[in-house]
């Protein structure tokens, strides 16, 4: 199933927001979570083509691209993003392009990269099996998505408090209470940054979808790929003197996001 319309429309609307929040350094996940350990795994990109999947607006090309990259391309299903993201790295290539439905030659790229995309569709055969047959044999997928410990857990937010609970409480009279769903897929439909509605920021809705960590690898596994690491990151410490002590405590105890790795052999 393709993104959902109301999420491209967030991203349309909000494009100049986020990327001065991107390129201000305010989204900690991003900071100090999820790109040092993504850009940690950037294989040796000198003369190599790349392609940059769910781009947004553009700041991980202009990344791939100081490493010495001979050709990246930026692609994304928000107009709203891409046209930011031309006009910011005017020297680099950016085009509107569902991941679903790459449109570029077999074995063209020698590196994909994908930095927090693929949850937002529901299936990922589509995309698993296109980046396959545009990268060239041994060629690396590398991405970043949602931990499904994370995002299977229940969540209730208040102007007070926020929780996100997986696990149960049982009580001697045989009663229980079950938060959270692991093993079932669901669709989620989340607010960004605004936990609290606590600082100054435009609401931007988006649908996702969670799924229990066998229902991807069976997806990876179909698709050919041959998975040659997965990481679990955890927060670097210097997140505590930025603004981000609850996130230390939580997120290098529960996974927040997840890596992988995959080769096509
Ligand atoms: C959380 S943002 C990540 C942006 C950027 N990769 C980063 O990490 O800063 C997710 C991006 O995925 C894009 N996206 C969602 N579904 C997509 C699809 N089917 N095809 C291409 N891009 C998609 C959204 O428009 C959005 O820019």
């Amino acid at each position: 199933m393709a993104i959902d319309k109301k999420t491209i429309k967030s991203y349309d609307d909000y494009a100049l927001k986020w990327a001065e929040r991107m390129r201000s350094g305010k989204n900690i996940a991003h900071k100090f979570l999820e790109k040092p350990a993504m850009y940690k795994k950037l294989p040796d990109l000198k003369d190599k083509s790349v392609l940059c999947i769910g781009c947004g607006t553009g700041e991980e090309c202009e990344h791939l691209k100081s490493l010495g990259a001979k050709r990246v391309i930026g692609i994304d299903i928000s107009k709203g993003l891409i046209d930011f993201a031309k006009k910011s790295y005017p020297d680099l290539e950016f085009q509107v392009m569902d991941m679903e439905k790459l449109n570029f030659a077999d074995d063209s790229f020698d590196f994909v990269y994908s930095g927090l995309t693929m949850h937002y569709v529901k299936d990922w055969t589509k995309t698993l099996q296109g980046v396959y047959k545009i990268l060239k044999k041994g060629g690396t997928f590398l991405f970043s998505t949602h931990h499904p410990v994370s995002w299977g857990a229940e969540t209730n937010r208040s102007k007070e408090k926020y929780s996100s609970l997986l696990g149960y409480e049982k009580y001697k009279d045989g009663k229980c209470e079950v938060f959270g769903s692991y093993l079932n897929t669901k669709k989620i439909n989340d607010i960004m940054f605004n936990e609290f509605n606590a600082i100054d920021f435009p609401d931007i809705k988006v649908t996702y979808y969670h799924r229990p960590l066998s229902n991807i690898i069976g997806d990876i596994l179909k698709s050919g790929f041959m998975i040659m690491d997965f990481i679990e990151p955890k927060p670097l410490k210097s997140i505590i003197k930025n603004g981000g002590p609850g996130f230390y405590k939580r997120y290098s105890k529960i996974p927040l996001f997840m890596i992988f790795e995959l080769k096509k052999v």
